[in-house]
């Protein structure tokens, strides 16, 4: 007569203990840890139950009743604890300090490279220029001849050029993209190309097999080479300040004549002379120069009637002197912590 009442204590204990602890729980954890611990298929109350069976059949049905008594008051126990905590939980969260400041969000950037194209474009779409794009994989034709540069001839040998098949080449200059334009408009032509070009340079400090470069080309009746010098003197002012000065210098390219390489003002000494422009005051940005005729002609321009301008300039090389950057591959690393300054 002894077992019946042992087991029956035992689960009374089990379900005074089971009430107090669930009743005690401070957390959603503690409280699913106390109900494997109850309540679960091998906690305290199913190892009683397995212990039925040894009891005379005489008195199974009180510990029975003694183990579902004990059960429902533990799961219902359970279930008011359950929601206690639950909305405890999102209410801390509707008392949460509001003035509290976010977690930041992870931030893309727009690369420095890119924000320069993007704002040289601005500078030109406000005088009127629209941009355009352009195929890098480039015929022969595009790349040189109609540019006025023979194949055979060693202006040739300035682009040193990646040739993707006989008389197919990734494009060493965004200058091709000049005759495309004018093949497919009429004059008035004002454009800006940016895009890549690519060439057999080593990947140092200033050369970047792939690059990017702007192109830009003016073409009217009566574009003259006051009008060509004054709208890139307004963008040097626009882009690199009103106190950087632009310098024209006489340089050689077979789509222009006269050609000039123009020269900023060196904005980290003013022109004295420092490291950054090798001690002679001036950096150059760009190549430019007049229209050559025979590259109207090339395009089916006349070239009695049409005069205009053009340049190219290297973006990367732009940012380097926009950001004071001493190495073009820091670039086209894809350093995160690199880019990461000019968010
Ligand atoms: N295409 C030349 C280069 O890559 C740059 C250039 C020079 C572009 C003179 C021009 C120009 O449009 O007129 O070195």
């Amino acid at each position: 007569m002894t077992e019946p009442v042992q087991l029956v204590d035992a689960l009374k204990r089990i379900e005074a203990d089971g009430l107090a602890s669930i009743e005690a729980a401070d957390s959603l954890e503690a409280l699913e840890a106390l109900r494997v611990r109850f309540l679960g298929r091998s906690g305290d109350l199913a190892g009683m139950l397995s212990r039925i069976g040894q009891a005379p059949p005489e008195d199974r049905r009180a510990i029975g009743q003694a183990a579902n008594t004990a059960k429902r008051r533990l799961q219902e126990a359970h279930t008011s604890r359950l929601a206690a905590l639950e909305s405890a939980e999102s209410a801390g969260v509707a008392q949460a300090d509001l003035t509290m400041p976010g977690r930041r969000a992870w931030e893309g950037g727009v690369h420095p490279v890119t924000r320069v194209i993007d704002e040289i474009c601005e500078i030109f779409r406000e005088l009127g220029f629209s941009k355009v794009r352009g195929p890098e994989a480039e015929t022969e034709w595009y790349n040189f001849q109609a540019l006025n540069i023979p194949l055979e001839h060693p202006a040739a040998d300035m682009w040193d050029t990646f040739y993707l098949a006989d008389g197919v080449v990734l494009r060493s200059h965004t200058s091709p993209v000049q005759a495309r334009i004018m093949e497919t408009h009429e004059p008035p032509v004002r454009v800006v190309v940016p895009g890549l070009c690519y060439r057999r340079d080593p990947f140092d400090p200033t050369h970047a097999p792939a690059f990017e470069q702007i192109e830009g080309l003016a073409v009217d009746e009566g574009i003259d080479f006051v009008e060509f010098r004054s709208t890139i003197e307004h963008f040097v002012h626009r882009f690199f300040g009103r106190e950087t000065t632009a310098r024209f210098r006489p340089a050689y390219f077979p789509f222009t004549e006269p050609s000039a390489e123009v020269d900023v003002s060196c904005h980290m000494c003013g022109g004295s002379g420092c490291s950054t422009c090798k001690g002679t005051g001036w950096i150059e940005i760009m190549g430019s120069g007049m229209v050559h005729p025979a590259v109207f002609e090339a395009v089916g321009y006349d070239p009695e009637r049409y005069t205009g301008y053009a340049f190219g300039m290297g973006s990367a090389r732009i940012a380097m002197l926009r950001y004071g950057i001493p190495d073009i591959r820091l670039f086209y690393e894809g350093d995160a912590r690199f880019l990461a300054q000019f968010r």
